[in-house]
């Protein structure tokens, strides 16, 4: 099955040429994440996930700490880098510290866990990849003088602000460039992306000792390149790994009956996955069982890495539909730019909303715009069909999920060896866009990614994009009449405010499509990620107090 194949060991999957990197040098992965080379999804998860386990979350007194944390670390094992971001209102600072093994993160665990600081009716002692840095009572004499510091980023989860981001488009050059400017400063960055897999690391860890094949595979925005800066962090927790090569072995563990609907057990599960989180886990907090959702979810709040959660354990198939958006972003490099400002036009105008509703979601947008990528109105396709991956999958890229989905296309884009005619610009995509929308029937249509076009409307719903892993499922189900009317609306309007331009005026190219329309939607306000996350915050930070948690104790931080 498709879990099978996802779960097998790295050391299977990898390419050769990635396995040497694998063996020589993490630094070299590390570039390899830089680079603009292609690298399979999979891989390219495996890659974060292995970084992650070979480092620490350290807190500490200010970034000055880093070259003493350093130093106090290389006696251990071997640093291999470190960056700095804070977290909070006020903020708290933290230090990521990467090893060049992860045999010296076990080792770091090893030398801390000594908990003389804690009272046990004080604080649970949990021991994880969160530490923090305490003064030493000893002369910091040892301390190499010319030693050279590892520290790679300052501030690394700072967040550009709206005004900010207003100045930088004004000053491009082109609409264009607008674009491509917009992705640049908004993406999520390098260590957004390890804070992220630090904090799936945690839940997988937390869990080793009874399910020591547990995994907790990132999915959505935080890995399909399509992620924002502050991007919450969708994670699918997999208890099994079945392994092919434990098949022949005569002794089998004895294993827990569970009783009930399949269904009921996940959300008993997940209760308990939710009080695990909420009890346990450092930095856990806010925790919100929504377990009657059509794919029940946890939802908490990480505030060492300052990561919101979602947390799911029947959803696999949202692994496969990253990894096929991730690939359509790789195909060409004018996707996620177009993507980006899209996404930013439609919150702008409020037709998306953080919460989930009767109105359009970032996943559906998405795949409006892949869907017109494949077939843009003037001009040569840039996206391939989705029939047309599937026709090219090769023996590896078979999947066929324990339900039944079957996720076989093509992940490896280095075989796709058609290039695309269409070199349009981003301007004239983004305009062609909202053309292509102003004209589209949602009355009697479908958006359908699998061919490449558009079908008559399967059952009547008011807009209806076919989801492409699961051909029966209306993946923009919840979006009512007004919003579909709302969104017809906007396009035009978009598409009408591009067009009318002469001169740059003072909000000149995408913003004048940028202007906030935000209005109160029926069941409350829509209220800005910044304000959700201080509410979050706030709540935390109660709950904080009131556990009275030792490592708050900030004032014997280094
Ligand atoms: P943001 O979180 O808004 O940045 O984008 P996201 O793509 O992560 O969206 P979201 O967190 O809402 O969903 C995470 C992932 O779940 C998506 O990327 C999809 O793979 C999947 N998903 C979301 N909504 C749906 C849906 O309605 N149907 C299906 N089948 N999958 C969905
Ligand atoms: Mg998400």
């Amino acid at each position: 099955s498709t879990a099978k194949i996802i779960l097998q060991p790295i050391e299977k999957i990898l390419t050769k040429e990635l396995r040497r990197h694998f063996s020589s040098q993490n630094k070299k992965h590390a570039n390899i994440l830089q680079t603009q080379k292609f690298v399979p999804f999979i891989e390219r998860v495996e890659m974060r996930r292995a970084e992650a386990k070979r480092s620490i979350i350290v807190q500490v007194q200010s970034a000055q700490s880093s070259k003493e944390l350093q130093s106090y670390c290389d006696s251990i094992g071997t640093v291999q880098s470190m960056f700095h971001y804070t977290s909070g209102v006020e903020p708290l600072h933290f230090i990521i510290v990467e090893f060049e093994k992860e045999s010296d993160v076990k080792n770091v665990l090893q030398a801390s866990s000594q908990i003389d600081h804690i009272e046990e009716t004080m604080a649970v002692p949990t021991q994880s990849h969160f530490l923090w840095f305490r003064a030493s009572n000893r002369k910091l004499t040892k301390l190499k003088q010319n030693k050279s510091t590892k520290l790679l980023v300052q501030n690394g989860t700072n967040i550009v602000g709206e005004d900010e981001i207003k100045e930088m488009l004004t000053n491009c050059e082109t609409v264009s460039d607008q674009l491509k400017k917009l992705h640049k400063i908004t993406k999520l960055n390098d260590v957004g992306t390890r804070l992220r897999f630090l904090t799936a690391v945690q839940v997988e860890d937390a869990l080793s000792g009874i399910f020591p094949n547990a995994r907790a595979f990132p999915f959505g925005s935080s890995v399909n390149g399509y992620g924002k800066m502050g991007c919450d962090l969708d994670l699918v927790l997999r208890l099994v790994n079945d392994k092919k090569d434990s098949k022949d072995s005569r002794l089998i563990f004895h294993c827990k009956p569970v009783v009930g609907s399949e269904r009921l057990v996940t959300q008993r599960h997940m209760e308990t996955v939710g009080d695990l989180i909420h009890l346990f886990l450092p930095g856990c907090g806010h925790v919100r069982r929504i377990l009657q959702a059509r794919v029940p979810i946890i939802k908490y709040h990480q505030q060492l890495t300052d990561v919101e959660c979602d947390l799911s354990m029947s959803n696999l198939t949202g692994v496969h539909m990253s990894d096929f958006l991730y690939m359509m972003g790789e195909i060409d490099d004018r996707v996620r730019p177009l993507i980006f400002a899209i996404r930013k036009w439609a919150s702008a105008v409020g037709l998306t909303n953080l919460s989930p509703g009767r109105w359009i979601s970032n996943f559906s947008l998405t795949l409006l715009v892949l869907a017109f990528l494949q077939k843009p109105l003037n001009s040569p396709p840039i996206l391939p069909s989705l029939n047309k991956l599937t026709s090219l999958a090769g023996p590896k890229d078979q999947y066929v999920l324990d339900n039944g989905i079957t996720c076989s296309f093509l992940r490896d884009l280095r075989k796709l060896n058609t290039k695309t005619q269409n070199t349009e610009s981003l301007e004239s995509l983004l305009c062609e866009f909202f053309a292509y929308y102003s004209q589209f029937d949602f009355n009697t249509k479908a958006v359908c990614l699998n061919e490449a076009v558009s079908i008559t409307k399967p059952e009547h719903t008011a807009m209806y994009i076919i989801n492409p892993l699961e051909r029966g499922l209306n993946v923009s189900k919840n979006v009512s009449l007004d919003e579909v009317e709302r969104f017809k609306n906007e396009v035009r309007t978009a598409a009408w405010t591009l067009e009318s331009q002469e001169n740059k005026s003072r909000n000149w190219g995408l913003l004048s499509i940028l202007e906030s329309k935000k209005r109160a939607v029926s069941n409350g306000s829509i209220n800005s990620k910044n304000n959700r996350l201080m509410e979050v915050r706030a709540l935390f930070d109660k709950e904080r107090q009131e556990a009275n948690f030792q490592e708050t104790n900030s004032k014997n931080l280094f």
